[in-house]
Protein backbone atom coordinates (compact mmCIF):
# COMPACT_ATOMS: atom_id res chain seq x y z
CA UNK A 1 0.00 0.00 0.00
CA UNK A 2 1.68 3.40 -1.35
CA UNK A 3 0.83 6.19 1.35
CA UNK A 4 -1.06 8.37 -1.55
CA UNK A 5 -3.59 4.94 -1.67
CA UNK A 6 -4.26 5.43 1.67
CA UNK A 7 -7.22 6.70 3.28
CA UNK A 8 -6.62 9.76 5.00
CA UNK A 9 -3.79 10.52 2.93
CA UNK A 10 -5.44 13.25 1.23
CA UNK A 11 -6.45 15.01 4.90
CA UNK A 12 -2.63 14.42 6.01
CA UNK A 13 -1.03 16.25 2.59
CA UNK A 14 -3.65 19.15 3.55
CA UNK A 15 -2.79 19.43 7.41
CA UNK A 16 1.09 18.84 6.59
CA UNK A 17 1.76 20.49 3.64
CA UNK A 18 4.87 22.00 4.63
CA UNK A 19 6.24 19.52 7.06
CA UNK A 20 7.74 16.87 4.61
CA UNK A 21 9.78 14.63 6.94
CA UNK A 22 6.78 15.01 10.11
CA UNK A 23 4.31 14.32 6.95
CA UNK A 24 5.84 10.81 6.09
CA UNK A 25 6.29 9.72 9.59
CA UNK A 26 2.66 10.34 10.25
CA UNK A 27 1.31 8.24 6.91
CA UNK A 28 3.78 5.71 7.94
CA UNK A 29 1.77 5.21 11.30
CA UNK A 30 -1.67 5.57 9.01
CA UNK A 31 -0.34 2.61 7.06
CA UNK A 32 0.73 0.95 9.86
CA UNK A 33 -3.48 1.76 11.66
CA UNK A 34 -4.90 1.00 8.37
CA UNK A 35 -3.45 -2.69 8.10
CA UNK A 36 -4.40 -3.10 11.57
CA UNK A 37 -8.48 -1.74 10.79
CA UNK A 38 -8.96 -4.04 8.10
CA UNK A 39 -6.98 -6.96 10.08
CA UNK A 40 -10.13 -6.87 12.58
CA UNK A 41 -12.38 -6.69 10.61
CA UNK A 42 -11.71 -9.82 8.99
CA UNK A 43 -10.95 -11.50 12.72
CA UNK A 44 -14.51 -12.87 13.07
CA UNK A 45 -13.65 -15.99 11.79
CA UNK A 46 -16.43 -16.26 9.59
CA UNK A 47 -16.31 -14.78 5.86
CA UNK A 48 -19.45 -13.47 5.97
CA UNK A 49 -19.57 -11.71 8.85
CA UNK A 50 -15.81 -10.31 7.73
CA UNK A 51 -17.82 -8.86 4.96
CA UNK A 52 -19.85 -7.30 7.21
CA UNK A 53 -17.47 -6.15 9.83
CA UNK A 54 -15.50 -4.64 7.05
CA UNK A 55 -17.86 -3.25 4.78
CA UNK A 56 -17.94 0.36 5.69
CA UNK A 57 -14.24 0.46 6.36
CA UNK A 58 -13.21 -0.84 3.22
CA UNK A 59 -15.85 1.55 1.15
CA UNK A 60 -13.86 4.64 2.35
CA UNK A 61 -13.49 7.40 4.94
CA UNK A 62 -11.38 10.27 6.03
CA UNK A 63 -9.33 8.59 9.24
CA UNK A 64 -9.29 11.91 11.09
CA UNK A 65 -9.79 10.15 14.51
CA UNK A 66 -7.10 8.23 13.45
CA UNK A 67 -5.06 11.09 12.68
CA UNK A 68 -6.21 12.96 15.41
CA UNK A 69 -4.57 10.06 18.09
CA UNK A 70 -1.41 10.31 16.42
CA UNK A 71 -1.36 14.04 16.27
CA UNK A 72 -1.95 14.19 20.21
CA UNK A 73 0.83 11.34 20.58
CA UNK A 74 3.56 13.94 18.86
CA UNK A 75 2.77 16.27 22.36
CA UNK A 76 4.63 13.68 23.84
CA UNK A 77 6.78 10.52 22.90
CA UNK A 78 5.02 9.68 19.73
CA UNK A 79 6.97 6.00 19.59
CA UNK A 80 5.57 4.60 22.71
CA UNK A 81 3.76 1.63 22.84
CA UNK A 82 0.01 1.69 22.13
CA UNK A 83 -0.20 4.89 20.05
CA UNK A 84 -0.70 2.97 16.64
CA UNK A 85 -3.57 0.23 18.67
CA UNK A 86 -5.36 3.85 20.16
CA UNK A 87 -5.66 5.00 16.48
CA UNK A 88 -7.14 1.64 15.44
CA UNK A 89 -9.57 1.83 18.52
CA UNK A 90 -10.70 5.47 17.95
CA UNK A 91 -11.49 4.50 14.54
CA UNK A 92 -13.24 1.53 15.01
CA UNK A 93 -15.69 3.13 17.65
CA UNK A 94 -16.46 5.44 14.98
CA UNK A 95 -17.01 2.71 12.70
CA UNK A 96 -19.23 1.20 14.96
CA UNK A 97 -21.28 4.19 15.10
CA UNK A 98 -21.87 4.63 11.41
CA UNK A 99 -23.19 1.00 11.42
CA UNK A 100 -25.36 2.31 14.05
CA UNK A 101 -26.40 5.59 12.44
CA UNK A 102 -27.29 4.69 9.42
CA UNK A 103 -29.55 1.91 10.50
CA UNK A 104 -31.26 4.91 12.88
CA UNK A 105 -31.30 7.39 9.79
CA UNK A 106 -32.28 5.35 7.22
CA UNK A 107 -29.24 5.87 4.89
CA UNK A 108 -28.72 4.16 2.52
CA UNK A 109 -25.22 5.33 0.83
CA UNK A 110 -21.90 5.59 3.09
CA UNK A 111 -18.86 6.02 1.58
CA UNK A 112 -20.38 6.51 -1.71
CA UNK A 113 -21.53 2.85 -1.39
CA UNK A 114 -24.66 1.18 -0.43
CA UNK A 115 -24.66 1.20 3.59
CA UNK A 116 -24.67 -2.39 5.53
CA UNK A 117 -28.16 -1.30 6.20
CA UNK A 118 -29.33 -1.11 3.10
CA UNK A 119 -27.24 -4.37 1.94
CA UNK A 120 -27.78 -6.69 4.58
CA UNK A 121 -30.78 -4.85 6.78
CA UNK A 122 -30.96 -3.31 9.85
CA UNK A 123 -30.85 -6.46 12.20
CA UNK A 124 -27.29 -7.60 10.95
CA UNK A 125 -26.15 -3.57 10.82
CA UNK A 126 -26.70 -3.23 14.75
CA UNK A 127 -25.11 -6.37 15.00
CA UNK A 128 -22.09 -5.34 12.76
CA UNK A 129 -21.53 -2.43 14.62
CA UNK A 130 -21.75 -3.97 17.82
CA UNK A 131 -19.22 -6.21 16.78
CA UNK A 132 -17.00 -3.72 15.78
CA UNK A 133 -17.39 -2.07 19.52
CA UNK A 134 -16.60 -4.99 21.08
CA UNK A 135 -13.15 -5.87 19.06
CA UNK A 136 -12.53 -2.61 20.33
CA UNK A 137 -12.95 -3.02 24.04
CA UNK A 138 -10.74 -6.40 23.08
CA UNK A 139 -7.75 -3.85 21.70
CA UNK A 140 -8.33 -1.23 24.48
CA UNK A 141 -8.25 -4.29 27.28
CA UNK A 142 -4.44 -4.69 25.67
CA UNK A 143 -3.56 -0.78 26.69
CA UNK A 144 -5.14 -1.34 30.09
CA UNK A 145 -7.64 0.63 32.28
CA UNK A 146 -6.99 3.77 31.07
CA UNK A 147 -7.80 2.88 27.43
CA UNK A 148 -10.60 0.86 28.49
CA UNK A 149 -12.11 3.70 30.71
CA UNK A 150 -11.41 6.44 27.51
CA UNK A 151 -13.34 3.80 25.10
CA UNK A 152 -16.24 3.08 27.33
CA UNK A 153 -17.01 6.58 28.65
CA UNK A 154 -16.79 8.09 24.62
CA UNK A 155 -19.07 5.56 23.45
CA UNK A 156 -21.60 6.38 26.48
CA UNK A 157 -21.04 9.85 25.44
CA UNK A 158 -21.78 8.74 21.75
CA UNK A 159 -24.85 6.69 22.56
CA UNK A 160 -26.56 9.60 24.58
CA UNK A 161 -25.89 12.31 22.12
CA UNK A 162 -27.51 10.21 19.34
CA UNK A 163 -30.31 9.12 21.84
CA UNK A 164 -31.29 12.83 22.81
CA UNK A 165 -31.29 13.48 19.05
CA UNK A 166 -34.08 11.30 18.70
CA UNK A 167 -35.51 11.61 21.61
CA UNK A 168 -35.13 15.56 21.21
CA UNK A 169 -35.54 18.99 22.99
CA UNK A 170 -37.81 18.02 26.56
CA UNK A 171 -40.71 20.69 26.88
CA UNK A 172 -39.27 23.93 27.13
CA UNK A 173 -35.83 23.47 26.51
CA UNK A 174 -34.14 25.48 23.54
CA UNK A 175 -33.45 23.80 19.94
CA UNK A 176 -29.92 25.38 19.38
CA UNK A 177 -28.79 24.38 22.86
CA UNK A 178 -30.25 20.89 22.70
CA UNK A 179 -28.27 21.13 19.28
CA UNK A 180 -25.00 21.77 20.99
CA UNK A 181 -25.44 18.88 23.41
CA UNK A 182 -26.21 16.18 20.99
CA UNK A 183 -23.08 17.16 19.10
CA UNK A 184 -20.96 17.53 22.00
CA UNK A 185 -21.94 13.52 22.72
CA UNK A 186 -22.79 12.58 18.90
CA UNK A 187 -19.48 13.83 17.33
CA UNK A 188 -16.85 16.10 19.41
CA UNK A 189 -16.69 13.84 22.52
CA UNK A 190 -15.13 10.80 19.86
CA UNK A 191 -12.36 13.84 17.97
CA UNK A 192 -11.78 14.71 21.95
CA UNK A 193 -10.66 10.83 22.67
CA UNK A 194 -9.01 11.07 20.24
CA UNK A 195 -6.66 12.80 20.99
CA UNK A 196 -6.48 12.91 24.63
CA UNK A 197 -5.62 8.88 23.79
CA UNK A 198 -2.90 10.14 21.73
CA UNK A 199 -0.90 12.23 24.70
CA UNK A 200 -1.94 10.15 27.13
CA UNK A 201 -0.53 6.91 25.40
CA UNK A 202 2.87 9.14 24.32
CA UNK A 203 2.86 10.30 27.94
CA UNK A 204 2.25 14.20 27.38
CA UNK A 205 1.84 16.49 30.07
CA UNK A 206 -1.50 16.56 31.48
CA UNK A 207 -1.83 20.15 30.61
CA UNK A 208 -1.01 19.49 27.05
CA UNK A 209 -3.50 16.68 27.42
CA UNK A 210 -6.63 19.04 28.60
CA UNK A 211 -5.50 21.52 26.27
CA UNK A 212 -6.05 18.94 23.16
CA UNK A 213 -9.40 17.43 24.40
CA UNK A 214 -10.79 21.36 24.68
CA UNK A 215 -9.36 21.85 21.35
CA UNK A 216 -11.28 18.21 20.14
CA UNK A 217 -14.82 19.39 21.56
CA UNK A 218 -14.61 22.95 19.90
CA UNK A 219 -13.07 21.05 16.54
CA UNK A 220 -15.88 18.42 16.79
CA UNK A 221 -18.72 20.54 17.05
CA UNK A 222 -17.49 22.92 14.13
CA UNK A 223 -16.89 19.51 12.64
CA UNK A 224 -20.44 18.79 12.72
CA UNK A 225 -22.13 21.55 11.51
CA UNK A 226 -19.71 21.46 8.64
CA UNK A 227 -21.14 18.33 8.00
CA UNK A 228 -24.70 19.01 8.84
CA UNK A 229 -24.31 22.31 6.08
CA UNK A 230 -23.18 20.12 3.37
CA UNK A 231 -25.86 17.28 4.10
CA UNK A 232 -28.17 20.43 2.86
CA UNK A 233 -25.86 21.98 0.05
CA UNK A 234 -23.67 19.14 -1.29
CA UNK A 235 -24.44 16.67 -3.67
CA UNK A 236 -23.79 12.44 -2.69
CA UNK A 237 -20.95 12.46 -5.60
CA UNK A 238 -19.50 15.23 -3.10
CA UNK A 239 -19.93 13.59 0.34
CA UNK A 240 -20.35 9.64 -0.42
CA UNK A 241 -23.98 10.60 1.58
CA UNK A 242 -28.21 11.26 0.31
CA UNK A 243 -28.01 14.84 -0.16
CA UNK A 244 -30.71 15.96 2.76
CA UNK A 245 -30.72 13.01 4.42
CA UNK A 246 -31.37 14.73 7.37
CA UNK A 247 -34.30 16.17 6.09
CA UNK A 248 -35.26 12.47 5.42
CA UNK A 249 -34.86 11.56 8.78
CA UNK A 250 -36.45 14.59 10.43
CA UNK A 251 -32.95 15.53 12.45
CA UNK A 252 -33.19 18.88 13.60
CA UNK A 253 -29.50 20.19 12.86
CA UNK A 254 -28.40 23.18 13.86
CA UNK A 255 -28.57 24.59 9.91
CA UNK A 256 -31.88 23.39 9.30
CA UNK A 257 -33.45 25.25 13.28
CA UNK A 258 -32.10 28.38 11.89
CA UNK A 259 -33.53 28.61 8.79
CA UNK A 260 -36.75 27.53 10.02
CA UNK A 261 -36.54 29.93 12.68
CA UNK A 262 -36.48 32.55 9.73
CA UNK A 263 -38.83 34.87 10.27
CA UNK A 264 -39.90 35.89 6.68
CA UNK A 265 -42.19 33.54 4.69
CA UNK A 266 -39.42 31.20 3.24
CA UNK A 267 -39.21 30.12 6.71
CA UNK A 268 -42.79 29.47 7.75
CA UNK A 269 -42.81 27.54 4.53
CA UNK A 270 -39.88 25.49 5.78
CA UNK A 271 -41.48 25.89 9.39
CA UNK A 272 -45.02 24.13 7.52
CA UNK A 273 -42.88 21.40 5.57
CA UNK A 274 -41.10 20.45 8.76
CA UNK A 275 -43.85 20.66 11.57
CA UNK A 276 -45.49 17.13 9.58
CA UNK A 277 -41.96 15.56 10.77
CA UNK A 278 -39.69 13.72 8.95
CA UNK A 279 -39.69 14.74 4.69
CA UNK A 280 -40.37 11.30 3.58
CA UNK A 281 -41.64 12.60 -0.08
CA UNK A 282 -38.26 13.65 -2.57
CA UNK A 283 -40.83 16.63 -3.41
CA UNK A 284 -40.90 18.06 -0.18
CA UNK A 285 -36.90 17.88 0.59
CA UNK A 286 -36.22 19.27 -2.88
CA UNK A 287 -38.24 22.44 -1.83
CA UNK A 288 -37.08 22.69 1.64
CA UNK A 289 -33.37 22.02 0.44
CA UNK A 290 -34.25 25.05 -2.39
CA UNK A 291 -35.36 27.13 0.46
CA UNK A 292 -32.85 26.21 2.97
CA UNK A 293 -30.18 27.27 -0.25
CA UNK A 294 -31.67 30.57 -0.11
CA UNK A 295 -32.04 31.22 3.00
CA UNK A 296 -29.67 33.17 5.39
CA UNK A 297 -29.20 29.83 7.41
CA UNK A 298 -25.89 28.44 5.68
CA UNK A 299 -24.36 32.07 6.36
CA UNK A 300 -25.69 31.95 9.88
CA UNK A 301 -24.63 28.45 10.70
CA UNK A 302 -20.79 28.64 9.25
CA UNK A 303 -20.85 32.24 11.49
CA UNK A 304 -21.54 29.08 14.36
CA UNK A 305 -18.66 27.04 12.92
CA UNK A 306 -16.21 30.30 12.30
CA UNK A 307 -16.54 30.62 16.21
CA UNK A 308 -16.32 27.09 17.55
CA UNK A 309 -13.12 26.77 15.66
CA UNK A 310 -11.90 30.09 16.92
CA UNK A 311 -12.58 28.60 19.93
CA UNK A 312 -10.29 25.45 18.84
CA UNK A 313 -7.52 27.38 17.91
CA UNK A 314 -7.53 29.43 21.17
CA UNK A 315 -7.13 26.12 22.95
CA UNK A 316 -3.66 25.50 21.14
CA UNK A 317 -2.45 28.04 22.68
CA UNK A 318 -1.38 26.19 25.12
CA UNK A 319 0.46 23.74 23.01
CA UNK A 320 4.24 24.03 22.28
CA UNK A 321 5.12 25.13 18.50
CA UNK A 322 5.80 22.68 16.03
CA UNK A 323 4.41 20.54 12.85
CA UNK A 324 1.56 18.80 15.23
CA UNK A 325 0.96 22.39 16.19
CA UNK A 326 0.70 23.49 12.76
CA UNK A 327 -1.12 20.44 11.68
CA UNK A 328 -3.93 20.99 13.92
CA UNK A 329 -4.65 24.31 13.11
CA UNK A 330 -4.46 23.53 9.62
CA UNK A 331 -6.97 21.04 10.44
CA UNK A 332 -9.27 23.85 11.21
CA UNK A 333 -8.76 25.49 8.21
CA UNK A 334 -10.02 22.26 6.53
CA UNK A 335 -13.00 22.31 8.15
CA UNK A 336 -13.95 25.63 7.02
CA UNK A 337 -12.47 24.84 3.55
CA UNK A 338 -15.03 21.86 3.39
CA UNK A 339 -18.12 24.31 3.40
CA UNK A 340 -17.08 27.61 2.61
CA UNK A 341 -17.54 27.50 -1.48
CA UNK A 342 -21.13 25.62 -0.99
CA UNK A 343 -22.14 27.78 1.75
CA UNK A 344 -21.00 30.93 -0.59
CA UNK A 345 -22.39 29.28 -3.89
CA UNK A 346 -25.92 28.71 -1.56
CA UNK A 347 -25.52 32.75 -1.14
CA UNK A 348 -25.32 33.74 -4.37
CA UNK A 349 -28.20 31.52 -5.99
C1 LIG B 1 -19.14 11.24 9.82
O1 LIG B 1 -17.82 11.50 10.16
C2 LIG B 1 -19.97 11.31 11.05
C3 LIG B 1 -19.94 12.62 11.69
C4 LIG B 1 -19.51 12.78 12.89
C5 LIG B 1 -20.44 13.77 10.98
P1 LIG B 1 -16.68 11.55 9.05
O2 LIG B 1 -17.10 12.50 7.96
O3 LIG B 1 -15.39 11.84 9.71
O4 LIG B 1 -16.69 10.07 8.53
P2 LIG B 1 -15.81 9.35 7.42
O5 LIG B 1 -14.62 10.16 7.09
O6 LIG B 1 -16.72 9.25 6.22
O7 LIG B 1 -15.48 8.03 8.00
C1 LIG C 1 -22.88 11.55 13.08
O1 LIG C 1 -23.86 12.43 12.73
C2 LIG C 1 -23.13 10.90 14.37
C3 LIG C 1 -22.47 9.61 14.58
C4 LIG C 1 -22.30 9.19 15.78
C5 LIG C 1 -22.04 8.75 13.47
P1 LIG C 1 -24.58 12.28 11.34
O2 LIG C 1 -25.84 11.52 11.49
O3 LIG C 1 -24.68 13.66 10.77
O4 LIG C 1 -23.57 11.43 10.47
P2 LIG C 1 -23.59 11.18 8.91
O5 LIG C 1 -23.98 12.47 8.24
O6 LIG C 1 -24.58 10.11 8.69
O7 LIG C 1 -22.20 10.77 8.57
MG1 LIG D 1 -27.36 10.61 12.57
MG1 LIG E 1 -24.58 14.15 8.82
Amino acid sequence: MTATALPGSELLAHMAAHDPSFRERTAESLIAVEKRLLDCAAESGDPRVAALTGHIATAGGKRLRPLLVLLGAEFGEPWRDGVVEAAVIAELVHISSLYHDDVMDGAELRHGVASANALWGARLAVAGGNWLLARAARLAAELGPDMVRFQADVASELVVGQLREMTGPAEGEDPVAHFFQVTSGKTAALLAMALGAGALRAEAPASYGRALTEYGRQLGIAFQISDDLLDLLAPASATGKEQGKDLAAGVPSLPVLLAAADRRPAGAELRELLAAGPLADPADRRRALELFAHSPAPAAAEAHLRRRLRLARAALDALPAGPAHRALHALCDYVLSRVAPTVGAGALT
